[in-house]
């Protein structure tokens, strides 16, 4: 196996964590860094079963101090750079959308910069890619589904920032030969899910008996993959993605919110040894999310097509995993609910 040098940004967070011990494990002869801010979504409790490995280190820094990126670059020689770092919920990007336009745009920009800086001349064996989000697309309202030819309609702060940082990737793939490639992929799920997102919010509500809050009707659909699939297409995509290309990453899982929510509540009841009915009782209907998109549906047919990747874990067993798992580890939940989480939390429910 090939020797080489991975940059991964926002590898503490949900689904970064799970691609650093993808890499890590698989690739022992690969040395893998792991970047990160640690805001409030990065935790490296998340990494702890891997983070003796010889083969990982771990760099707190931040994307948006170029100076920082460039030393690293000379620090480590990278040859590769999975960037997964962002803000990523949307609605703490509709009370403060100039960090996600500070994080998401610039901090990929410098990125770029700092890459393209000590990758010209020689980009043979070198790959930048970048990892992007469904959202990008806007809202399927149609019951069409989003190809990677879809007109970029993006309606929050979030998914604009996102977007705009996907522009950047490809104009520098078109204006330097820049050997960039990006992936767009659905709502994940699954261990280390940071308790701010509908799954592991709805699993650490029930157990804490507290309301289950629902935005609108619970109408909007999502389309769900576990977030290990999503780790293996990456790994993917970074071997086997075209430079310049874009590829679609999903599960054909489409769920409505209030059926998902539903069905937790009945898996927790059974595991929980409690009555039938218990959890439903704590769904709330709650005011909507402003300009809440209605439905993402992805069409991953080009990557399966061109490399064979498919999700292996069907949503009945990946949900009853990470039910399982969130049980489990109930320490990992009650180290992520405290402190700035919780007064996110009650500033953001106000009201609602
Ligand atoms: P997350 O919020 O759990 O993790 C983000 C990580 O980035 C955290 O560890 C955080 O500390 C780090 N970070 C934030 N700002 C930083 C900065 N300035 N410098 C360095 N590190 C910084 O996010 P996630 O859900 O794991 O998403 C990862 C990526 O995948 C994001 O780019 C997101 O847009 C994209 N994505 C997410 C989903 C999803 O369902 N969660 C789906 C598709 C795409
Ligand atoms: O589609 C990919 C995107 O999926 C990623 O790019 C984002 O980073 C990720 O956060 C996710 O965005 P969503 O907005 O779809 O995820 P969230 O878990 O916040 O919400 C899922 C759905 O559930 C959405 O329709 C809003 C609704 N919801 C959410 C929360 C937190 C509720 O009804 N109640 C809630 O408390």
């Amino acid at each position: 196996m090939a020797s080489r040098k991975v940059l991964i940004t926002g590898g503490a967070g949900f689904i970064g964590s799970h691609v650093v011990r993808l890499f890590v494990n698989k690739y022992p002869t690969y040395t893998i860094v792991n970047l990160d801010k640690l805001t409030y979504a990065g935790n490296l409790e998340n990494l702890r079963d891997i983070e003796k490995k010889p083969n990982y280190k771990f760099e707190k820094g931040d994307i948006l101090e170029v100076d920082f990126l460039r030393d690293l670059f000379k620090k480590y020689d990278f040859d590769g750079v999975i960037h997964l770092a962002a803000e990523s919920h949307v609605d703490r990007s509709l009370h403060n959308p100039t960090e996600f336009a500070m994080t998401n745009i610039i901090g990929t920009l410098n990125l770029l910069i700092a890459a393209n800086a000590a990758w010209t001349g020689n980009f043979e064996g070198k790959k930048f890619y970048h990892v992007s989000t469904d959202e990008v697309y806007g809202s399927a309202d149609n019951g069409e589904f989003f190809t990677e030819t879809t007109k970029i309609d993006p309606r929050s702060p979030y998914s604009a920032s996102k977007a705009s940082s996907d522009h950047f990737v490809l104009a520098f793939n078109n204006s330097y030969h820049f050997p960039s490639v990006l992936s767009r992929c659905s709502n994940n799920y699954g261990p280390y899910h940071f308790p701010e997102k509908l799954i592991p919010l709805i699993i650490n509500n029930i157990l804490n008996n507290k309301p289950l809050p629902v935005y609108g009707k619970g109408e909007n659909v999502r389309d769900w993959l576990f977030v290990e699939d999503h780790a293996r297409a990456i790994d993917t995509v970074f071997h086997q993605g075209k430079h310049g290309e874009v590829y679609n990453i999903g599960g054909n899982n489409e769920w409505k919110n209030i059926d998902i929510v539903r069905l937790i509540c009945h898996l927790m009841d059974k595991k929980l040894g409690r009555p039938e009915g218990t959890s439903e009782k704590l769904i709330t209907f709650v005011k909507d999310r402003p300009g809440h998109d209605l439905r993402y549906a992805i069409d991953p047919s080009k990557l399966m097509a061109e490399t064979g990747w498919r999700p292996e874990t069907t949503f009945e067993v990946g949900i009853e995993k990470t039910i399982d798992w969130f049980l489990t580890n109930q320490e990992w939940l009650k180290h992520v609910t405290s402190g700035e989480y919780l007064k996110y939390y009650s500033n953001m429910y106000q009201g609602r």
